[in-house]
């Protein structure tokens, strides 16, 4: 992905990493789109970037999406580049009484589905682009879960996994896909995560991604240098390690 120049959609652009993101890329001369639920935090985006454009969906609903894709291709008809950035978190205790499956399905729509469904949307329109993007965020915890978040976890293993698909497919087109991996940023996305002394500061996330990024265009996966001991741990045999670690009781 080249780090200037495009135009692009960035779900979840109202908040943590999707407003970084928004806000670096305007910055870098990207024409940017944020989309979310709440008009409130998008609008306040726009308000500090000018030029930066908003939208709202629910990326849950897949009539949402539909209405999404097809205004932002007719009022940005240069779009070349979406970040499917949205996403939710929710802990959950499966081994109660009753597990209720509905904080599971949510994730699984918002965070797996929501990206598949707005690609089907956006692709017939990026195939006709000269170059075009589609970016997705996964998490270290696609690599090693942390057990208190099991859909979640999975939900990111998956969006890895059908990245890497997708990616394939797309080898003989103009688009290109790219995976950014986050570690854990400080943000909102659970409670108490954004004063968690554990956290990566937002900014200080931002600008490394943006760093590698522009280091290279060609990069698959934007992997942070703290991100490494969950992306790597299969790979460098410290798997159960991590796992240990990373699930300690408290
Ligand atoms: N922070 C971390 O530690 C971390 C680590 C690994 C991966 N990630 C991933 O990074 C991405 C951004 O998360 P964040 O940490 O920046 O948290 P965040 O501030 O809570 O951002 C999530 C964004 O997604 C939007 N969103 C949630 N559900 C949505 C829906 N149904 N439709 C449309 N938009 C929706 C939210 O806006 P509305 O509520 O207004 O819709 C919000 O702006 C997520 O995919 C997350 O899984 C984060």
């Amino acid at each position: 992905m080249n780090i200037t120049g495009n135009t692009i959609l960035i779900t979840g652009g109202g908040t943590g990493i999707g407003k970084g993101l928004a806000e670096a890329l305007h910055a870098k001369g990207n024409r940017v789109i944020v989309a979310g639920r709440r008009a409130e935090p998008l609008q306040a985006v726009a308000r500090h970037n000018a030029g930066i454009a908003t939208a709202t969906v629910d990326m849950a609903d897949p009539a949402s999406i539909a209405a999404l894709a097809a205004s932002v291709v007719a009022e940005h008809p240069t779009l070349n580049v979406v970040i499917h950035n949205a996403g939710i978190m929710v802990p959950e205790q499966l081994a109660g009484d009753a597990y209720d499956t509905a904080d599971a399905e949510a994730m699984i729509a918002t965070n797996l589905l929501g990206p598949i469904r707005l690609t089907a949307a956006l692709l017939p329109h990026l195939k006709g682009r000269p170059h075009a993007s589609i970016v997705t965020v996964s998490s270290g915890l696609a690599f090693v879960p942390l057990a208190a978040t099991p859909t979640y976890n999975a939900t990111k293993a998956a969006i890895h996994s059908w990245s890497q698909s997708l990616r394939t497919q797309l080898a003989d087109t103009a688009i290109d896909v790219v995976e950014i991996v986050p570690p854990a940023v400080a943000t909102d996305l659970l409670p108490g995560h954004a004063e968690n002394p554990q956290s990566m500061p937002l900014q200080a996330y931002i600008d490394e991604v943006m760093t590698l990024i522009e280091a290279n265009p060609a990069a698959h996966e934007i992997c942070v240098e703290r991100v490494g001991l969950l992306r790597d741990a299969e790979r460098k045999g410290t798997y159960d390690e991590v796992f240990a670690m990373l699930n300690q009781p408290h």
